[in-house]
C-alpha cells in the first residue's frame, strides 16, 4: 500500500498479563538459578524471546477447531482432517504424528542411525544432534561457507554446501542412512535454503542412493525467502513452493509448534513404506497409536488449521517484515547482528560484541544474563554453552557465539519490540564492562537446559 509501518493482520481477541519486576528482583532471580535462564520462571519474565517454539498465540479459528476435537483412540475425524491439512502440502504417503519435533527425530535415528552412521545435515538443530549422536551415529554440519560469516549478504545462507556433501556422501559410502536439510536453518540464522539447492541436494542423494529428509519446522518462512528472494519464484503461491520442496524429499521430520502455528505437535513423515513400518513399529511403543501419536484430537485439529493460516501471505509477509524490523533496528545502531536477518529470529553476534570475553567464557551466554538483568527480556545462547561439549567430554568453542532473539509468532506488537531494541541498545552500551562465565555444575548432554553459572569479575 505504499505506508512504511507494519501492520500486524490481526486484532487482539483474548490478552494475558505480563509483569514488570525491578533490577533488583531479577538479578536475584538469576542468582537463584545459577545464571540458566531456561530455569527462570516465566513469571519473572516481561518479554519471552527464548524461543518462537509453542509460543505463539492461536487463531480465533484455531480454537474453533480445538472444540471439534475427536478424541477417538483410533480413525479419529481430528486425524483425517490433519492428515490432510499435512498431505496437502506435503504429499508423503505415510504421516506418522509425534508430540514434538525431536520425537519424530528420535523414532526415525533409532530406525536408521547406529554406530558407525553418518548423518549430514546445513547444520542440524541440538535436539537432532543429540538424538543422532545417542545412537552412536555422527552428525556432521555441512552449510555453506558463507553460512559462517556473520557478515556476508548471501541470500540463502542456509544452502548446504554441495561440493562437502559430495565428499562426504563419497568417503563414507553405505554408511550414510538420510541426508537432511533444515529450512529455516536455525542453528545458522533462521536463513533459508533455496529451491536450486534443494534440488542439487537431491540430485546428490539420488546418485548415492541415499534419501533426503526435510527438517521442516520452520517451512513457510522458508518458502516466502524463496518467493521474495529466489528468481522466477515472485509470482508463485506459497503452498506451491512448499510442495516443490516436498517433491524434492523422501522425508520429513516436523516442530507444529513453529510453522504449525500451535502449542505442541510434530510428525513424521515419509515415501518409504517398509520404513514407515518400522517407524510406526517405535511410535506405539513410545507415542501411541498411530492415528494420533503423541497428541490429543483437539491438538490434530489446531494443527491442521494451522497449516491453512501459516501459507497465508499476509500473515507471511508481516511475518518476515516484522522480524526484520527488530533487527534492523539493532544493526542500524551498530549492534553486530547476523544478516540477512533470519525468518524467526534476530541473532546478535555476542563473540563480536564481547571481543574481551573468550569463547570458552561463554559470551552469549553474558549478554543473554544481561538482558534479562536490564530489560526482562529472556533470549537463549546459541553457541559454546550449547555445543561446546564433545562426546567425548572434551570442549572447545563453537563455530559461532550467538544470543537468539526468537519472536513468537503473532503474540508480541511493535511497541513490544521497540523496547527490546531499547534494551539490547543500553546493553550494547556497556558491553565492553561485560564479564565471562565459568559452569560450576552441568550434565554430559544438552547441558545448557540445565548448567549453573558463576560470573567472573
Ligand atoms: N529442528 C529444528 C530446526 C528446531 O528448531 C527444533 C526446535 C527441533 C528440530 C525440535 O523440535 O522442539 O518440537 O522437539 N527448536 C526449538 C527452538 C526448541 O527453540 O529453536 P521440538
Amino acid at each position: 500500500m505504499g505506508f512504511r509501518t507494519i501492520i500486524e493482520p490481526f486484532r487482539i481477541h483474548s490478552v494475558e498479563p505480563i509483569r514488570l519486576t525491578t533490577a533488583a528482583q531479577r538479578r536475584a532471580a538469576l542468582e537463584d538459578v545459577g545464571y540458566n535462564l531456561f530455569s527462570l520462571r516465566a513469571e519473572d519474565v516481561l518479554i519471552d524471546l527464548l524461543t518462537d517454539s509453542g509460543t505463539g498465540a492461536m487463531s480465533r479459528d484455531q480454537w474453533a477447531a480445538v472444540q471439534h476435537g475427536d478424541e477417538s483412540y483410533a480413525g479419529s475425524p481430528s486425524w483425517y482432517r490433519f492428515l490432510g491439512a499435512v498431505q496437502d502440502l506435503f504429499p508423503f504417503p505415510h504421516v506418522i504424528p509425534t508430540h514434538q519435533g525431536r520425537a519424530a527425530e528420535k523414532i526415525l535415528f533409532s530406525v536408521i542411525g547406529g554406530p558407525g552412521k553418518v548423518i549430514p545435515n546445513n547444520t542440524h538443530f541440538d535436539t537432532t544432534r543429540a538424538n543422532a549422536e545417542a545412537t552412536g551415529a555422527v552428525a556432521v554440519d555441512l552449510v555453506i561457507s558463507e553460512g559462517l560469516e556473520v557478515s556476508s549478504l548471501h541470500p540463502f545462507k542456509g544452502n548446504m554446501d554441495l561440493g562437502a556433501l559430495e565428499q562426504t556422501l563419497r568417503e563414507n559410502a553405505g554408511n550414510v542412512p538420510v541426508v537432511f536439510v533444515t529450512i529455516t536453518n536455525n542453528s545458522g540464522g533462521g536463513q533459508p535454503v533455496s529451491l536450486e539447492n534443494l534440488r542439487g541436494t537431491k540430485e546428490l542423494c539420488e546418485h548415492y542412493g541415499v534419501p533426503l529428509f526435510l527438517d521442516a519446522c520452520r517451512f513457510a518462512e522458508n518458502a516466502w525467502f524463496i518467493k521474495e528472494r529466489e528468481q522466477g519464484q515472485h509470482d508463485r503461491a506459497v503452498p506451491d513452493i512448499v510442495r516443490e520442496m516436498a517433491s524434492l524429499a523422501d522425508g520429513m521430520t516436523m516442530s507444529a509448534k513453529k510453522d504449525g502455528l500451535a502449542n505442541i505437535g510434530g510428525w513424521l513423515a515419509m515415501r518409504d513404506g517398509e520404513l514407515a513400518r518400522r517407524c510406526r513399529e517405535v511410535l506405539i511403543l513410545t507415542e501411541g497409536f498411530p492415528t494420533y501419536g503423541g497428541l490429543a484430537g483437539r491438538d490434530l485439529e489446531a494443527i491442521a488449521q494451522g497449516l491453512a493460516e501459516v501459507v497465508e501471505e499476509d500473515y507471511l509477509r508481516y511475518r518476515i517484515r516484522s522480524t526484520a524490523y527488530l533487527g534492523e533496528a539493532l544493526a542500524e545502531a551498530g549492534v553486530p547482528v547476523i544478516r540477512p536477518i533470519g525468518g524467526h529470529a534476530v541473532y546478535i553476534d555476542a563473540r563480536a560484541l564481547l571481543p574481551q570475553v573468550p569463547p570458552l567464557r561463554y559470551p552469549g551466554q553474558s549478554v543473554a544474563v544481561a538482558l534479562f538483568e536490564t530489560g526482562g527480556i529472556r533470549a537463549c545462547e546459541i553457541g559454546t554453552v550449547m555445543f561446546g561439549l564433545h562426546p567425548d567430554g572434551t570442549e572447545s568453542a563453537a563455530p559461532l557465539d550467538l544470543v537468539r532473539l526468537a519472536i513468537p509468532r503473532r503474540t508480541y506488537t511493535q511497541s513490544h519490540v521497540d523496547y527490546v531494541v531499547e534494551v539490547c541498545l543500553d546493553v550494547a552500551k556497556r558491553a565492553e564492562a561485560l564479564g565471562g562465565y565459568e559452569i560450576v555444575e552441568a550434565p554430559p548432554t544438552l547441558r545448557h537446559f540445565t548448567a549453573r553459572f558463576r560470573p567472573l569479575g
